[in-house]
């Protein structure tokens, strides 16, 4: 089962994004540092595709840093886009905000010309985290839209520098299968929309691989790699506790516990995707979906 999680009510947020994005001089996008491209959300890039972008790797404090650095170095080397990591431990996230967004919109600044900066970023990522610690006392809430139930945030950072959080959410769309685990691994994806089991089993099959000595340590097994996830999942169950009755081990808290030891960063700092990786799941997904297209196409002829 490929997790499918795309709610509707996306209109608000595109309509909120469109609006905005006139005025704006600069898009952050905030994005889960242990999961960069699975975090960003494609109908952004689609709405504020001129614009220059700041990547935001949130939560880098539970990040693997050196593929931090990968992808830091992966979003640098595109025009018109800068990174920076960034945890809830930075006490004055505004200053690097802010130094980075005047190196891509060095036209800006003074009170004539003053910087308007756009958050965006998909739920967990850390936005109301780092929107709290950047408002501090300074937060000043404007706009009274008919239709906008939530009102858009304006908070001033500096005397000629204004940050936009719009009204809405934006959820992440889930192109390739892949993403969809990561995201829900993460804690990005509600309960309800995935199967902890399955979820698990993804991770463990990844961590197997990428991050062997992490999960022998936590869970004290020999040999990881080469054990087949279910067994993996079983033995790990095992070796915690995970038990029901006749001895068995329950495969749901096993899976729980697995995901529970990732997110609270238990097993270390892991990143679930690297550059690489990620380009090559999204290559793979489009061809899919190109396929499907052709074979559609196929069914209805258009007509003569
Ligand atoms: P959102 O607005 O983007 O939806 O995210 P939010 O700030 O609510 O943060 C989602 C979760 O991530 C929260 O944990 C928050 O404490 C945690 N978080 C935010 N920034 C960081 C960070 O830089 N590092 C780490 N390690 N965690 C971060 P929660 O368990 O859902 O809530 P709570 O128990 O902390 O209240």
């Amino acid at each position: 089962m490929a997790i499918q999680w795309f709610p509707g009510h996306m209109h608000l947020t595109r309509k909120a994004i469109t609006e905005r994005i006139k005025d704006t001089d600069v898009v952050i996008e905030l994005l889960d540092a242990r999961l960069p491209g699975s975090s960003a959300n494609p109908m952004l890039a689609e709405l504020t595709q001129a614009k220059p972008a700041l990547k935001v790797l949130n939560k880098q404090d539970l990040a693997d840093p050196a593929r931090t650095e990968l992808w830091l170095a992966h979003y640098n080397s595109q025009p018109g886009t800068r990174a920076i990591g960034l945890d809830a431990s930075e006490t004055t996230p505004a200053k690097r905000l802010i130094a980075a967004c005047h190196e891509l919109a060095p036209h800006r600044g003074g009170m004539a010309k003053p910087m308007r900066v756009l958050i965006c970023g998909i739920p967990n990522v850390g936005k109301s985290t780092l929107i709290n610690t950047l408002t501090g006392k300074k937060a000043a809430k404007t706009g009274d839209e008919a239709g906008i139930t939530k009102l858009e945030q304006r908070i001033t950072l500096a005397s000629d520098f204004y940050l936009y959080d719009t009204p809405g959410v934006l959820w992440p769309r889930i192109i390739v299968a892949k993403s969809g685990y990561n995201l829900a691994a993460s804690g990005a994806v509600g309960r309800n929309a995935f199967n902890e089991e399955e979820v698990a089993l993804e991770l463990l099959d990844y961590l197997k691989q990428q991050y062997a000595s992490q999960l022998e340590e936590r869970y004290k097994l020999e040999n990881v790699a080469s054990m087949q996830d279910e067994v993996l999942l079983s033995a790990i169950g095992r070796k915690r506790g995970a038990l029901q009755g006749g001895n068995r081990v329950n495969l749901q808290k096993a899976a729980e516990i697995v995901i529970y030891d990732f997110r609270a960063a238990i097993l270390g700092r892991i990143t679930l995707e690297t550059p690489g990786e990620f380009g090559q799941w999204m290559a793979a997904g489009q061809l899919v979906d190109a396929e499907r297209q052709a074979k559609k196409k196929k069914r209805q002829p258009e007509k003569a």
